[in-house]
């Protein structure tokens, strides 16, 4: 049997497989449907602060080929998560990765400390996609001075935690913005959150999200997450978490030949709650045909 181990900073996963935050909530619904204990590692929804509702509706439109959202920064918030949602996350066998979200850094700080050295708990994910609103709303992530300060200062507020950054694809150069997370401290890159898209219902000539502006996640996007996670493997010694589009196995070898160690599923889950199990023997049979022991051999091997 093929090895589909791989580590991500501190965290040895079983394989490189786990859902993508907002898209799997805290893994209780989906534990009724498939066994959590497979997975790499669960990534949750979003934990803010304060518990915050988000954006109004509508927030989801389907387009030919993805799902347009805008759900915001809903949070049942930091104490509840820690109290209601990690007693069940810590009953399973595999890495439990909170994804935070913020509108200061101070917000992103003190989420951190409060998260650090909680049970059960392997890692962070920092999204900074999230509007600055010290800075008119800008996301975070799109300026390199912004993210290296937020990402040094959660280093400094959770040593205990492996921490990774989501960085948005909504910048003219994803490569700058890497390398200062990596100078910052940040153990691992989660690549892409979604792109900014928009729909028009021509009926009542209004956008069909109440935002206007929404991140386009499914098929539609995973040429765009394959060239960031490319672009950004050429640069970064830091391992990379691909996202984006990944429906199959063949996409996620995709991903993981062009530099991701590992990958993250989240629009396919509400399609097929069981697509995360078929891509790990997807991957499998894949190593198995091709002769390759080890998953690690295949990282990062495209041939330019
Ligand atoms: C309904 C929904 C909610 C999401 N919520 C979050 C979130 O809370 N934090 C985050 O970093 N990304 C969030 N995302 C983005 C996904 O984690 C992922 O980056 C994106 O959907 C692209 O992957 P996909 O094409 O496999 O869906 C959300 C996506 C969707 C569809």
């Amino acid at each position: 049997m093929p090895v589909l181990s791989v580590k991500i900073g501190r965290m040895t996963l079983k394989n490189p497989v786990m859902p993508a935050s907002g898209t799997f909530g805290y893994g209780e619904e989906y534990s009724k449907l498939i066994d959590l204990n497979k997975l790499g590692a669960i990534v949750t929804k979003c934990v803010r602060l304060k518990p915050t509702l988000g954006n109004p509706p509508p927030r989801l439109a389907e387009t030919p080929c993805g799902l347009i959202a805008s759900v915001g920064l809903q949070s049942i918030g930091v104490e509840a998560f820690i109290k209601e949602k990690m007693p069940f996350l810590r009953r399973f066998n595999t890495r439990i990765i909170a994804n935070i979200g913020g509108e200061t850094v101070e917000e992103y700080v003190e989420i951190a400390e409060r998260l650090n050295g909680v049970k059960g708990l392997d890692g962070l994910e920092v999204n900074v996609s999230c509007p600055n609103i010290k800075r008119g709303g800008i996301a975070f992530g799109v300026d390199p001075e912004t993210v290296y300060k937020v990402v040094s200062q959660v280093r400094k507020a959770a040593k205990n935690l492996t921490l990774i950054v989501k960085l948005t694809p909504n910048v003219t150069n994803i490569v700058e913005i890497a390398e200062a997370c990596e100078q910052a401290g940040a153990e691992a890159l989660t690549l892409i959150n979604s792109p900014l898209g928009m729909a028009v219902d021509i009926e009542k000539r209004k956008p069909k999200l109440s935002t206007v502006l929404g991140g386009l996640c499914g098929p539609a996007i995973k040429p765009i997450g394959l060239r960031c996670v490319w672009q950004v493997a050429q640069r970064v010694r830091i391992p990379i978490i691909g996202v984006g589009g990944i429906f199959t196995a063949t996409d996620a070898l995709e991903y993981i030949i062009a530099g991701a160690t590992a990958v993250q599923v989240g629009t396919a889950n509400f399609v097929k709650p069981r697509v995360m199990l078929e891509i790990i023997e997807g991957i499998e049979k894949y190593l198995e045909e091709h002769e390759i022991n080890n998953i690690n051999k295949l990282i990062g091997s495209l041939q330019v």
